[in-house]
């Protein structure tokens, strides 16, 4: 179908040119005045696929078409291209400013006035299909949003949901003790802890199906296991880089459990500075009936690390913040004074440890 194109202008000869001119292309539909167009735009505005206005008509005016149009949201759908007389600056500004799109200009060229007309009901088709595909694309995101709520739902109410959640937390204890057993070891051969504190967290519902949501998963206790490997999670805590490295090797020596996943962001460090060591290990827990193995998260990262880190962390989930760059690039300054200084202390640490006395 012809895209539909209102001319509205109370002289008929400007009527009859414009239509001449563009009925090759479009179906042409005319006025006579600003009254005319509005209760034409009442029926058909969602047909119409451009307006050629004349300011000064009877009755209504071109100015108060556009203000009605606009009144309406209709500008921001249908191109607006003003018929006008010889170039006045202050009135053409003003139609701009009132979010018109273009103008014609009396003589009527016909090259321009289709070039015009053209460009305009063109760069419209384009935005009016991209809104409807951006709405369409809302529309189905939060229908998928509100499915997964429902899943989530009825997850939590889920016997085995709960079952699987005191699994990982028995995952947790057992890492746990893992380590307290080496720190223990450790502190008695070497006069030292090998790490300062230790933080265990176990993922919450939300959070679950918010990942799984966003990774593209259906909420299952199927994809919780298989497609998340941090429900688990453990944070080491230790002075010294070196530390890290001595207290991770230990506990993956430990013949029940098994590397899955190593990601170094100490000798890789992010782009934003981050560093720390992130393993995503397997463990198994003993339940009264089986032996199952369970996914944990074990991050290492020194004091420091971890002092940078919270604190990058609430930027990341500030809606807002003012001056975001350049705090940015001051966190990224900071990782990188740290990393000098973490060795810098683990120097002085051995000179300490390997002097006589
Ligand atoms: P997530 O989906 O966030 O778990 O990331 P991922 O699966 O790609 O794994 P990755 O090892 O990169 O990150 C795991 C966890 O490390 C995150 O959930 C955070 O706790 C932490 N982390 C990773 N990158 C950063 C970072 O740039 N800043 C901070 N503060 N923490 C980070
Ligand atoms: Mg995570």
């Amino acid at each position: 179908m012809r895209s539909r194109i209102l001319v509205v202008d109370d002289a008929e000869v400007n009527r009859e040119v414009l239509r001449n001119m563009l009925e090759d292309e479009y179906e042409i539909e005319t006025a006579e005045n600003g009254e005319e167009a509005v209760r034409w735009l009442w029926e058909y505005q969602k047909e119409t696929a451009a307006l050629l206005l004349d300011l000064q008509m009877p009755k209504m005016d071109g100015f108060a078409v556009i203000e009605e149009i606009r009144k309406n949201g209709w500008l921001k759908k249908i191109p607006v291209l003003v018929i006008s007389g010889e170039k006045a600056v202050d009135v053409e500004n003003q139609c701009f400013q009132m979010g018109i799109s273009d103008f014609i200009h009396k003589p009527f060229e016909a090259s321009i006035v289709k070039n015009r007309v053209k460009n305009a009901v063109e760069l419209f088709t384009y935005k009016n299909q991209l809104e409807q595909e951006v709405e369409r694309q809302t529309e189905a995101l939060e229908e998928q949003s509100r499915i997964i709520r429902r899943q989530a739902e009825q997850l939590k109410e889920e016997e085995s949901f709960h079952t699987l959640m005191m699994q990982y937390r028995c995952a947790i204890m057992e890492v746990e003790t893992k380590l307290k057993v080496l720190n223990e070891d450790f502190s008695r051969k070497y006069k030292r802890n090998p790490f300062e504190s230790i933080k265990s967290r176990l993922k919450t519902s939300e959070s679950i199906y918010e990942k799984l949501r966003r990774k593209g998963y259906a909420v299952t206790l199927e994809n919780i296991e298989d497609k998340l490997a941090d429900v688990a999670g453990i944070r080491v805590i230790c002075s010294f880089p070196d530390d890290i490295y001595r207290l991770a090797k230990l506990l993956l020596r430990q013949d029940d459990i098994i590397l899955l996943k190593e990601k170094d962001y100490i000798k890789c460090p992010k782009s934003n500075g981050y560093r720390s060591l992130h393993l995503i290990i397997s463990i198994p827990i003993f339940l009264s009936n089986e032996k199952k193995d369970m996914k944990v998260e074990v991050q290492f990262r020194t004091i420091a690390m971890d002092f940078w880190a919270s604190l990058e962390h609430k930027l990341k989930y500030k809606r807002s913040v003012d001056n975001a760059e350049e705090i940015v690039e001051q966190l990224k300054v900071c990782a990188d004074s740290i990393e000098v200084l973490d060795y810098q202390m683990q120097d002085i640490r051995n000179k300490i440890d390997g002097s006589s006395g």
